[in-house]
């Protein structure tokens, strides 16, 4: 007879839709087999202070598939290889207490650890595999930057949400004769901006993989006025540069986080534009309305087909791989090969191309 697996869940970085969808799917796959399995509370927090480590069951789960968020709760700062620890000045250096969670994981003898999340949070899951802990990573993210997959649970929902805020700013940018610039998410990728951008009719779209020139957005926009098309819809993802310049941040990253936050750009733009071309022009920053809310129904369905597909991996001992899609098919790849291949948007792929086709600006 088979073993009775005890298995453990994750979820980490930040939320995306469709978490729930694969704790769902990851629970249930595991009671068909008889297995037990546990929600870690907060990332790897949960393994480092054990207390909040949940059983799940079929009650517990039922239905949260279209719930936006996590059950599981995450954090973008809580890496156990470096963990900012802070005395009562605010003085903070980082301890590395990955050792504790691979004690407190030998501990509760779980089997396996299904560690759902982005670039950041799935390299600690390779590092902890290289410890000796069976791992079977998900990816996720919004921003859909991750290799070993043609795309990650969130990004759908999030472009969706993307392309419905930009048709609602047709009508007001052509009520005033405004340029309406909008930011949106995707650190340093623009797979965000570049889908939502096309699918919602935006003269301009500015994505990181493409330093854009001011004068070349401002000439874009007086060939539009001199044609009649007085207002102008802007997408300009978060992470997008001038050609020679650099991101704009919103100061040092926090101790603890991998990344920067990103943010300003829109309102550079705007500024810029205003000046440059005397249009009267609105910045607006879309932010985590993005990862807000239920999963599309595709969101929805790959997040299912990823957490079952955990489980199977789980099952054939197939550790230190995360699940991936290459479509119609989800595979399983290596770890270190996806964490190696950080996707961006192709700039000579076809949808750079289509976007050019329609007359779409790209700051080029
Ligand atoms: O990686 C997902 C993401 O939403 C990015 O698009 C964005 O730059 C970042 O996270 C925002 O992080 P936070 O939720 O910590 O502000």
């Amino acid at each position: 007879m088979a073993k009775r697996l005890k298995i453990c869940i994750n979820t980490g970085g930040g939320d995306a839709p469709g978490l729930n969808a694969v704790i769902e799917a990851v629970t249930m796959a595991a009671y068909n087999r008889q297995w037990e399995v546990y929600g870690i509370k907060s990332g790897y927090a949960g393994l480092l202070n054990t207390e909040e480590i949940i059983q799940l069951t079929p009650e517990k789960v039922y239905g949260i598939a279209s719930l936006g968020g996590t059950i599981l709760g995450t954090t973008n700062k809580g890496n156990p290889f470096m963990m900012p620890v802070c005395n009562a000045a605010g003085e903070c250096e980082q301890r590395d207490l990955s050792d504790r969670v691979m004690d407190n994981f030998r501990r509760l003898h779980f089997d396996a650890l299904v560690a759902v999340g982005g670039d950041g949070s799935l390299d600690i899951a390779h590092r902890f595999a290289a410890k000796g802990m069976p791992v079977v990573g998900v990816p996720k993210t919004i921003d859909n930057d991750m290799g070993g997959t043609v795309i990650t649970f969130g990004f759908d929902t999030a472009v969706s949400i993307a392309t419905e805020a930009i048709d609602r700013l047709h009508s007001t940018a052509k009520s005033h004769d405004r340029v309406m610039v909008v930011e949106l998410m995707g650190r340093n990728a623009g797979f965000i901006a570049l889908n939502s951008g096309i699918s919602g009719n935006a003269d301009v779209i500015l994505i990181p993989e493409i330093p854009f020139d001011i004068d070349k957005v401002c000439e874009k926009l007086m060939e539009n006025e001199l044609r009649g098309h007085k207002y102008a819809i802007m997408v300009v993802a978060e992470g997008a540069l001038p050609k020679g310049g650099d991101v704009i941040t919103k100061g040092a990253a926090e101790p603890g986080r991998q990344h920067v936050i990103l943010g300003g750009i829109a309102e550079y733009v705007a500024k810029e534009i205003s000046q440059r071309t005397g249009k009267d022009s609105r910045s607006m920053v879309l932010g985590h309305l993005q990862r807000g809310g239920s999963p599309t129904t595709f969101d929805r369905l790959l997040s299912l087909r990823f957490g079952a597909a955990a489980v199977r991996a789980i099952e054939q001992g197939k550790f230190d791989h995360m699940v991936g899609l290459q479509s119609p098919d989800i595979v399983l790849v290596p770890l270190e090969k996806a964490l190696g291949m950080q996707k961006r948007v192709r700039v000579d792929g076809d949808t750079v191309l289509t976007g050019r086709d329609l007359g779409i600006c790209f700051g080029d």
